[in-house]
């Protein structure tokens, strides 16, 4: 019998400070409800340049490490998925790897590809487990980012900046992942690139949408095909993705989960067969179902919409923000996972929910952790924004938290805060 493989626990790292997005708004001339109801954000983080994707990505691998009492000679694979490197040759997983003290007799590297390196490292981690190479070593994959567009840009309102960090082994608590149903897809495609020496991302946002939209027509199709031959789904009553308890997507901004809801819907109604001969515009309607959305997806953005774009993180603190809420009732439950990135790969796989979900998630107080965070006026994130990479700040580290507090000859030296 083939064991489970998945994500055992996870823990969150958020940069100290956010702006709340009607104070942006109403900075920028635009009427508020565009930010909180057209894109459906509410905050955003804003990382200063002490808050780089090491430090959040070693704040939230130590905390992962911390809260559940995990023994780092169990791992044998570090991973980071990232599209904010520091270097072009020393990879941020290796910066981790010396912070959090961990094992020399370790597989470590960075994934990138936009946001879905994160994937890209987690499926690497769990092929690896499943295919028995891991001889039962566990993997630590950590999906950290800075999603940054800059100032008085369309792009703006979707920046935010984060890490998730994910322990994956063979004692799936939160999620098993279904080994062998994902389904990919994948185009070279401008959308959204960010060239060498750039802080700030060049996006074509409109079309983006449409590369995302696209691409997850591919992944869900290849995933419903393989879920339909093994049977975890079928053409009945209910249309195969309405089978899924829960679907999880790409969150660049919370709206855009509601759009990748809807074109999901529509894959399944445009490919059943022996459907009721409906209009196009038939379909469109039924795809658009509120009460879908709502059943299906809205209780995952609750995370999202405080912390904004994670870009690798998104979709994996959509997990979290879920199992957060309703980590008991969803336990045996299946659920699909839909990873994007821009340039462009989608993923679209499936897990079932472990039944320690909710007691791993109470280990991880993700409200506790936004708690912390201070609320900062448009001026005050401005003047963040404008500071050079190397302009650190004399801040001492956050609770149990990791710091840039030197960068010379372009080595970086980072300080740790005592745990809370
Ligand atoms: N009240 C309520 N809603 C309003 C409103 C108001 N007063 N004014 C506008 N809206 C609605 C609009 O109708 C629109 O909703 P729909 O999309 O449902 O029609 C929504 O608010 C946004 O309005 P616009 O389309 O006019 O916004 P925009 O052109 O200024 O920018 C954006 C939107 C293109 C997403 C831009 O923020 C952007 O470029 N973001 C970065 C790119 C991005 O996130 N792309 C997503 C796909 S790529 C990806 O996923 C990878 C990644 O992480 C980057």
């Amino acid at each position: 019998m083939k064991r489970p493989v998945g994500v055992e626990a996870l823990s969150i790292a958020v940069p100290r400070r956010y702006v709340d997005l009607e104070d942006l708004a109403r900075a920028r001339g635009v009427d508020p409800a565009k930010y909180t109801a057209g894109l459906g954000a509410r905050e955003m983080a804003v990382a200063d340049p002490g808050e780089d994707s090491v430090a959040l990505a070693a704040t939230a691998a130590a905390r992962l490490l911390r809260t559940h009492s995990v023994d780092p000679s169990r791992l044998g694979m570090l991973v980071v998925g990232t599209e904010t490197g520091v270097d072009h040759s020393k990879p941020v997983s290796s910066h981790v790897q010396g912070l959090l003290k961990l094992p020399r007799s370790m597989r470590v590297f960075d994934t990138q590809h936009a946001c879905y390196g994160g994937t890209a490292g987690l499926m690497a981690a769990v092929e690896w487990i499943a295919s028995g190479a891991a001889a039962g070593r566990s993997a630590l994959v950590v999906c950290t980012d800075i999603a940054r567009y800059g100032l008085n840009t369309a792009g703006e309102p979707t920046q935010g900046a984060g890490a998730v960090a994910l322990l994956v082994s063979e004692q799936p608590d939160l999620l098993a992942v279904d080994v062998g149903l994902s389904g990919a897809s994948s185009m070279d495609v401008y959308d959204f690139w960010r060239p060498l020496g750039r802080r700030e991302a060049v996006v074509d946002g409109h079309y983006s949408i449409q590369c995302y939209l696209e691409a997850l027509s591919g992944a869900y199709r290849g995933w419903r095909e393989r879920a339909l031959a093994h049977e975890v789904v079928r053409w009945g009553a209910t249309l195969p993705g309405e089978q899924l308890a829960r679907i999880l997507y790409h969150v660049p901004f919370c709206k855009m989960a509601r759009k990748a809801h809807t074109q999901l819907r529509l894959c399944d109604l445009e490919d059943a067969p022996n459907a009721p001969a409906t209009s196009a515009e038939a379909r469109e309607e039924l795809a658009k179902s509120a009460a879908s959305y709502e059943a299906q997806v809205a209780s995952s953005l609750t995370l999202n919409a405080r912390i904004g774009n994670v870009y690798t993180a998104s979709l994996y603190l959509a997990l979290a923000g879920l199992l957060h809420s309703e980590g008991a009732a969803l336990a045996g439950r299946r659920m699909g996972l839909l990873s994007y990135g821009s340039g462009c790969a989608a993923e679209f796989y499936s897990g079932v929910v472990g039944a320690q979900a909710a007691a791993r998630m109470a280990r991880v107080d993700a409200d506790a952790v936004l708690a912390r965070r201070e609320r900062i006026s448009v001026e005050e994130y401005e003047h963040i924004m404008r500071l050079p990479y190397d302009a650190l700040e004399s801040l001492s580290p956050g609770a149990d938290a990791f710091r840039l507090v030197e960068l010379r000859d372009h080595k970086r030296r980072y300080a740790e805060g005592s745990a809370a």
